[in-house]
């Protein structure tokens, strides 16, 4: 593929309706001003800070007065309020259908911590509140003509722990002889590249892929320790691209036609699927079965 160029290579987004978590900073915010320039109806972006969010809205609307912006307050750390994210959404008068959902917010080797519901911090943040959100905005997403969800994952997924995914560990804070923050953030990651396949087998007409950014400088990478941050640097300055060029892959996935993706697939930057690089626990389909059934008994009633 020739380089990606956003503004040549998005196409028009006249009538779209798309939601991106974590718009309020890093690649979720790059990725609501690469959209807004082709004229989607409307980007709803969702996020704790309330701040951050609008001083994205005003930097999108300096450039585009087409295009409604709208924050949704949601914690994915906390159940109750992704529903009330989600419900807030859906009651907006405008909603008929949701074109595109981007689920690009997360966390990345917190020290060990659980959410307001008792599940590890990084599992319950990255893949249990998506999921939740997810499944509260499936009915909008199937009404589009052409539903598309992006997750992200990184290729953080192969720091995984033997087995995937630790289940009878997830309602702990989940220890680890060594690496703990990464094998935690490596088992989420796990569950975003899985979650995007199984969505893609078990709902019609929905288009489902994983995507990784590459290495980029945002909060997330901010936010380490001085040892993570010098150890990443050292084994990895060279890959390092801006903010902008980070959020290539999430909206080439969010906006390519159909038909020149495969569903359920992981892409690396920009547009490349890496399917052939995944380990036999990410292809396993038996995990991404229990993944399926502990999520859904998880977030029973909810
Ligand atoms: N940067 C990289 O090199 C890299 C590499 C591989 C994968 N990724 C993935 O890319 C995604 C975006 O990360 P980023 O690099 O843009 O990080 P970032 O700059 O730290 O932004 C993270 C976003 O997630 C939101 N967020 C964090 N915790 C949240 C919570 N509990 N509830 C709701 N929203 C929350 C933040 O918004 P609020 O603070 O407003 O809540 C923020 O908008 C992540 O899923 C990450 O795993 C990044």
């Amino acid at each position: 593929m020739p380089i990606y160029d956003p503004e040549r290579d998005i196409p028009d987004l006249t009538g779209k309706t798309i939601f991106i978590t974590g718009g309020t900073g890093g690649l979720g915010a790059a990725s609501a001003l690469h959209l807004a320039k082709h004229n989607p109806e409307h980007i709803y972006i969702s996020g704790r800070n309330a701040a951050a969010a609008k001083a994205i809205i005003q930097q999108i609307h300096e450039t585009n007065s087409i295009t409604s912006v709208t924050f949704i307050q949601c914690d994915l750390a906390s159940l109750t309020s992704v529903s009330q994210a989600a419900t807030t959404f859906i009651a907006q008068p405008q909603v008929q259908k949701l074109d595109i959902l981007i689920c690009n917010a997360g966390i990345m080797a917190h020290t060990p911590a659980l959410t307001t519901d008792g599940y590890e911090i990084q599992f319950g943040t990255n893949h249990l509140g998506h999921a939740l959100l997810i499944k509260k905005l499936l009915p909008l997403l199937t009404a589009s003509p052409d539903p598309r969800t992006v997750l992200l994952t990184s290729q953080g997924w192969a720091l995984h722990p033997s087995g995937g995914i630790i289940f009878p560990d997830l309602r702990t804070t989940q220890s680890f002889p060594f690496g703990g923050p990464w094998r935690r953030y490596g088992q989420s990651k796990l569950a975003n590249l899985i979650w995007a396949r199984e969505l893609a087998r078990r709902v019609p007409g929905l288009t489902a892929v994983s995507v990784h950014p590459g290495v980029v400088g945002t909060g997330l990478f901010h936010g380490l320790g001085l040892k993570d941050k010098l150890l990443i640097y050292a084994t990895a300055w060279w890959k390092f691209v801006s903010v902008q060029e980070g959020a290539w892959n999430q909206v080439w996935a969010a906006t390519v036609d159909k038909k020149e993706v495969v569903n359920g697939g992981y892409y690396e930057p920009v547009g490349r699927l890496k399917d052939g690089r995944l380990d036999g626990d990410a292809r396993d389909e038996g995990l991404g079965e229990r993944l399926w059934n502990w999520t859904e008994e998880a977030l029973e009633g909810l």
